[in-house]
This record gives C-alpha cells, structure tokens and sequence, in this order.
C-alpha cells in the first residue's frame, strides 16, 4: 500500500456493481458525485438497470452521475470503413506512445 494512502481520504475497493452490494463498503446516501466514463457499455444491456439500482443506493438525493459512453450515431456504429478507421484510431490512440 502506498505510504500516503488514507483510509479516511480514499475509499478504494474491487468490486462487481451488477452483484456486490456498494452499501457493504459506502454508507447509504452519502456520494456527491459517482463517475462512469465507458463504463455502462461494458456491461450487458439487461444487467445495467442493477448497476444503476446500486449506485442509487450510495448517491444522495441531490447527487450526480455523470457518465460518458457510446450512443445511437456514434462512429462506432457506422459500418465498414467509418467504423474501422473509429476503432483503429481508438486502439492506436490508446496503445501507442509516440
Ligand atoms: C472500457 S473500460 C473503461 C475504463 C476507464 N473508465 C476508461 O475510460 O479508460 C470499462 C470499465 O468498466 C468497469 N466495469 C465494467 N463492468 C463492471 C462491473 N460489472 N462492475 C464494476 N465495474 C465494471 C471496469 O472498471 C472496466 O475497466
């Protein structure tokens, strides 16, 4: 463990938000703000209502989710060369350090 890691600042923990119940590790109604940057799209379309469910189980009533992720329209889903060409800049984007 890192010798600045504070239990009382960070809350760090593995878990798997479509089984684990987030209340075993965050109080209930207690989170300003939950992030999801592409997180949703990895997980199966009829399992996201329960990793939404969880979340709300933590978030406060006036709290925020914020999250990023594919849509209807996206380059993503253009077939054949719009498509490639999103996904070969994606992977190079992400895998290659100049
Ligand atoms: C495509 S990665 C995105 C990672 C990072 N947010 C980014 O933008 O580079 C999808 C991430 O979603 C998270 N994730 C997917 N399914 C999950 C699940 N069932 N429970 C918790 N996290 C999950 C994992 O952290 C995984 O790394």
């Amino acid at each position: 463990m890192h010798k600045d890691f504070t239990d009382t600042q960070v809350n760090a923990f593995v878990c798997d938000l479509t089984a684990d119940d987030l209340n075993k590790q965050i109080p209930s109604s207690s989170i300003d703000i939950v992030t999801m940057i592409f997180v949703l799209s990895a997980v199966s379309p009829e399992k996201m209502p329960l990793v939404m469910q969880n979340i709300r189980k933590v978030l406060k009533p006036t709290g925020h989710v914020l999250f990023r992720d594919y849509a209807v329209g996206d380059l993503a889903q253009v077939p054949c060369t719009f498509g490639m060409l999103f996904y070969f800049f994606l992977f190079f984007g992400n895998h290659i350090n100049p």
